[in-house]
């Protein structure tokens, strides 16, 4: 027999599911190499390789994901990475923000494209993974949650999906504080800036 699950309730599960798995990584630091399950702890190399720990905690801190504010980083000058291997790759900073989720119950989400053409090139999202044209990609917290749109780095390479506000970074008029709407246990180092 199949039973039937709502939308609503899936998306609960997920998040809910996403917030566990979130508040067992927060507490972690960074896994010195020989017990990443990478590296061999025996081979004559691993006393040669920088620990993560020693480049990491260097630059400016995160309470989440691999505990560095990657953006602030970039930006400070604290890292400098290489922009191109190819020095003909144009270099293109677009300044726009987007504006998403305009009719939810969770506050709007701000895609800012500065702070993601910093690392990535246009045709790293267009027009494969998003369209340019606003309402043309269905997007969904769920398929978010599924690893595809925004989860396709964000959870992955880039901060975790657990810290909501700061995709929903944006207030609705008569939205007092930023909070979720759902009731599910949200993490405290995901809640909003008071
Ligand atoms: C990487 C960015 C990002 C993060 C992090 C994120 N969201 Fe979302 N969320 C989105 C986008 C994009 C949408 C889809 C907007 C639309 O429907 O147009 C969305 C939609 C939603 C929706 C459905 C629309 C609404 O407002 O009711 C809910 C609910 C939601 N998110 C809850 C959460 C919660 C709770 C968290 C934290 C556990 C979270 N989100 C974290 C980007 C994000
Ligand atoms: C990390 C993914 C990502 C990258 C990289 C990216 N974009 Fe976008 N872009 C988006 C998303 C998401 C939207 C919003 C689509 C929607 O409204 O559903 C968007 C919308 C747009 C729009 C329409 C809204 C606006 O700002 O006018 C333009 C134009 C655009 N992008 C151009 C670019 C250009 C040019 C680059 C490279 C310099 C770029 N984008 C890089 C994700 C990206
Ligand atoms: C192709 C990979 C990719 C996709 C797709 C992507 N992001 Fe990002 N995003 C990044 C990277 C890389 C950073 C910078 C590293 C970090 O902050 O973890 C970033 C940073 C951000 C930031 C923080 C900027 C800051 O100032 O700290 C926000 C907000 C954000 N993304 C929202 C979104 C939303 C919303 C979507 C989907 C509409 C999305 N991203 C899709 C890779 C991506």
């Amino acid at each position: 027999m199949r039973v039937f699950i709502s939308p609503a309730r899936r998306l609960r599960r997920a998040l809910a599911a996403a917030c566990a798995v979130a508040s067992l990584a927060a507490s972690a630091q960074w896994e010195a190499l020989r017990n990443d399950g990478v590296h061999d702890p025996r081979g004559p190399a691993i006393k040669e390789l920088q620990e993560p720990g020693a480049a990491l905690s260097k630059l400016t801190p995160d309470n989440t994901g691999n505990m560095v504010r990657w953006v602030q980083s970039l930006e400070k000058g604290e890292i400098n990475p290489r922009a191109n291997l190819n020095p003909n790759t144009k270099i293109n900073i677009y300044e726009s923000d987007v504006l998403l989720n305009l009719k939810g119950g969770m506050p709007i989400v701000r895609f800012p494209h500065r702070q993601h053409t910093l690392w990535l090139d246009c045709v790293n999202c267009h027009d494969g993974l998003f369209k340019k044209e606003p309402g043309a990609n269905k997007l969904s917290m769920l398929s978010i949650l599924n690893g595809e749109q925004c989860g396709v780095c964000h959870g992955a390479v880039s901060f975790p999906l657990t810290e909501c506000y700061r995709c929903h970074s944006v207030r609705r008029p008569g939205q007092e504080a930023l909070r979720p709407t759902l009731p599910i246990a949200i993490p405290p180092h995901a809640m909003p800036p008071k």
